[in-house]
């Protein structure tokens, strides 16, 4: 059986690459729901919706667990995936584990007491990072700030644009002094050098390609029941539910080289999918 790995679209690729480097023998499956993309400006019913139908098609594809990259998706749609639709469908053996609450850990464990979050609209109207906190560390402090127009610039080549636009965003976070900035999207990682640059010394930067492999070595040391299931054949596959030749370009860049991407058809009636 395989990983799976889960985004609305390809900014996903960021973490499947940091996973591929950690877990370099295990079978991965990769899929962005690029046909909807971006989830970040939409409904909770319509999150939830399209994240089921991907979860059901890496569950069909012999995943054993699913990572979902996307805090978009992490932030609600996965405790409702979790503890609603996994229990009572023919995968309840299998796992979904999301982003929010490792990032979150990662930082209490680097002993930051001033965090700054950056994500889209929906996660942070949605408060988990701020939600999950309370329960873990209360004492920590969270300034977050939604930052839209980051991810449509990463997906459509609009890269030239991105150092003003973070500048502005980012500005908030130097004057209120903030010890580390939460990178809360899989899109961000991506920019990781430009926003160290225009944070500046003094503030240090969190960024789930470097946390979520560290976390799912953990998780898959924890649970033999999980990981000695996986096939370990070093295979890894990308697949993505709407696909372009700028889709193509961006993916390779995201990814750091080119990779062969495959389009699948997830029919919203059926909840079934084939290949195109
Ligand atoms: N994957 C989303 C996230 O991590 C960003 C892209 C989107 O809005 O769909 O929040």
């Amino acid at each position: 059986m395989k990983i799976g790995i889960f985004d609305s679209g390809l900014g996903g690729l960021v973490i499947a690459k940091s996973i591929r480097h950690a877990i370099p023998d295990t079978d991965i499956l990769y899929f962005g729901d690029t046909l909807h993309l971006p989830y970040g400006n939409r409904s909770f019913e319509a999150i939830y919706e399209y994240s089921k139908r991907a979860v059901e098609f890496l569950f069909e594809q012999d995943c054993a667990l699913i990572i979902v990259a996307c805090n978009t998706v992490s932030a609600n749609a996965l405790r409702k995936l979790q503890q609603e639709y996994l229990p009572q469908s023919p995968y309840s053996d299998r796992r979904i584990l999301g982003v929010v609450v490792p990032t979150l850990e990662c930082a209490i464990d680097k002993g930051y007491k001033n965090l700054g979050l950056i994500a889209t609209n929906y996660t942070i109207t949605s408060n988990i990072f701020e939600f999950e906190l309370q329960k873990l560390d209360p004492e920590i402090t969270l300034i977050q700030k939604n930052t839209p127009l980051l991810v449509p610039l990463i997906e459509n080549d609009g890269t030239e644009w991105i150092p003003s636009v973070l500048d502005r965003y980012l500005k908030p976070f130097k004057q209120k002094g903030i010890d580390a900035l939460i990178l809360g999207c899989t899109h961000y990682p991506f920019l990781k050098k430009q926003i160290k640059a225009s944070l500046g010394q003094g503030i240090e930067v969190l960024s789930q390609d470097e946390i979520i492999p560290d976390k799912l070595t953990d998780y898959l040391r924890r649970h033999e029941e999980i990981g000695s299931k996986l096939s370990m054949n070093s295979e890894i596959q990308f697949t993505v539910s709407d696909l372009t030749e700028g889709y193509r370009n961006a993916a390779g860049q995201i990814y750091g080289q080119n990779i062969e991407i495959k389009k699948i058809d997830l029919c919203p009636n059926t909840n079934k999918y084939r290949s195109m």
